[in-house]
């Protein structure tokens, strides 16, 4: 039989992939280029600082004064965007995250620095409370004890209003105080208050984890942003998922005369995943109790994935992102297709950085390979920002053939 008869002419396919340039055109123009690389990296309160962290190999938690031997010569090879993530080892916590924004905080005296340093870099800055919080939860709870009183916020003023203010809740009238998160959510759209006679410290989501109060929070990230943009931020990413903070950033920014000149990326689907240990070691960042069910999303989820992408652009988001990466190529894709008009970044996380080196380690496979395979999936389902802290590495990497 000669083989003309037994392949179809559309059966061929071996002629268009058996060159390396013939290979590279498949991925028609789509593969990673150093503009789609956004460095995190760690900066803490011990300005001198150059500390290894174990779970996430070759990363540390820098201090400021390290910055610019640590980054010149990343930029020297073609880094253009790092996302800034701080990490308060001696700053007092608290509730509200008081030292997200303050002038002390490693993140705005990194942002100050890095633009005198590297004026053509786009520095972008993770906002968000956990890192601040005496709790370790990314907003501000509904009620609290600070300088032994009780505090509570009134309700009813709609979100993303700043007439909310924080009120001494002794002077409030009483709630009952069932305290699912469906009842909080309720009482979060009705007028009722609580008292400082039936406050529990933890009235919660079932697992420990102090309510969060939407307005409250939205508010308060908002702030921690416009710091953040003030210091010098390019962009500001809100992590918290919170309803409401990308609409309350953006007026934030309108009104304070920064809309045009720092723009929003939102961790928009952002998943409560099992892949976020080393960071939250890095970062110190673990809730002190419960977890993030309620504000991250079930991994199942793909409709309010969905919803919440819809969502934060029409909140004016200007980049939207989906949170990890390799678990959820498939929200990549609806991201990148329900909001085609808006960039689509992706963060391999911490916890897929550490499990494909774990893998290398032990002789699994090769770690370059793997890093390009999987950032490429991430590219094919539609990204065109990579959070990745490969990316050292691909710098290094795009310069030679593998
Ligand atoms: C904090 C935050 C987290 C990450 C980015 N910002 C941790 C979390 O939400 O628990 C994860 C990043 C990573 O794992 O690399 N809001
Ligand atoms: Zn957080």
């Amino acid at each position: 039989m000669s083989s003309q008869q037994y392949l179809d002419i559309s059966s061929v396919l071996a002629g268009g992939y058996h060159h390396p340039l013939l290979r590279n055109y498949q991925a028609r123009g789509r593969t990673l280029n150093k503009d789609m690389l956004m460095y995190p990296i760690f900066i803490t309160d011990d300005p001198d600082a150059e500390v290894e962290i174990p779970t996430l190999p070759g990363q540390k938690r820098w201090g400021v004064n390290r910055l610019e031997a640590f980054l010149k010569p990343l930029v020297a090879k073609g880094l253009k965007s790092v996302i800034l993530f701080g990490v308060p080892l001696d700053l007092e916590k608290d509730e509200c995250g008081t030292h997200a924004d303050s002038d002390v905080t490693p993140v705005v005296q990194g942002l100050k620095l890095l633009s005198k340093l590297f004026p053509k870099l786009l520095l972008a800055a993770d906002v968000c409370l956990c890192e601040y919080t005496n709790h370790g939860h990314c907003g501000v709870p509904s009620s609290y004890t600070k300088n032994g009183k009780h505090v509570s916020r009134t309700h009813g003023n709609g979100i993303y209003s700043d007439a909310n203010p924080l009120v001494d809740s002794s002077t409030l009238p009483q709630e009952n105080s069932a305290s699912t998160a469906e009842s909080a959510h309720t009482k979060a759209s009705s007028t009722s208050h609580s008292s400082a006679a039936t406050f529990t410290p933890a009235p919660n989501f079932l697992n420990g984890a102090p309510h969060l109060d939407p307005t409250a929070s939205a508010n308060r990230i908002a702030e921690v942003a416009l710091s953040y943009a003030k210091a010098g931020a390019h962009i500001v990413a809100p992590s918290d998922m919170m309803d409401g903070r990308i609409k309350a950033i953006k007026i934030k920014l309108i009104e304070e005369g920064y809309a045009n000149r720092c723009g929003l990326m939102s961790y928009s689907a952002k998943f409560a995943s099992g892949l976020y240990g080393p960071f939250r070691d890095a970062a110190g960042s673990a809730p002190m109790a419960g977890d993030r069910k309620c504000y991250q999303l079930p991994p199942f989820a793909k409709g309010l994935a969905r919803r919440a992408i819809n969502r934060d652009a029409m909140e004016g988001a200007d980049i939207l992102m989906v949170k990890p990466s390799l678990p959820y190529l498939d929200i990549i894709q609806d991201c990148a297709t329900l909001q085609p008009d808006l960039p689509t970044a992706c963060y391999q996380v911490s916890g897929e950085y550490a499990m494909i080196y774990a893998g290398a380690r032990a002789g699994v496979y090769d770690l370059r390979q793997m890093a390009e395979e999987t950032v490429g999936s991430m590219i094919r389902a539609g990204a065109s920002i990579i959070l990745t802290y490969f990316t050292p590495e691909f710098l290094d990497w795009l310069d030679s053939e593998p």
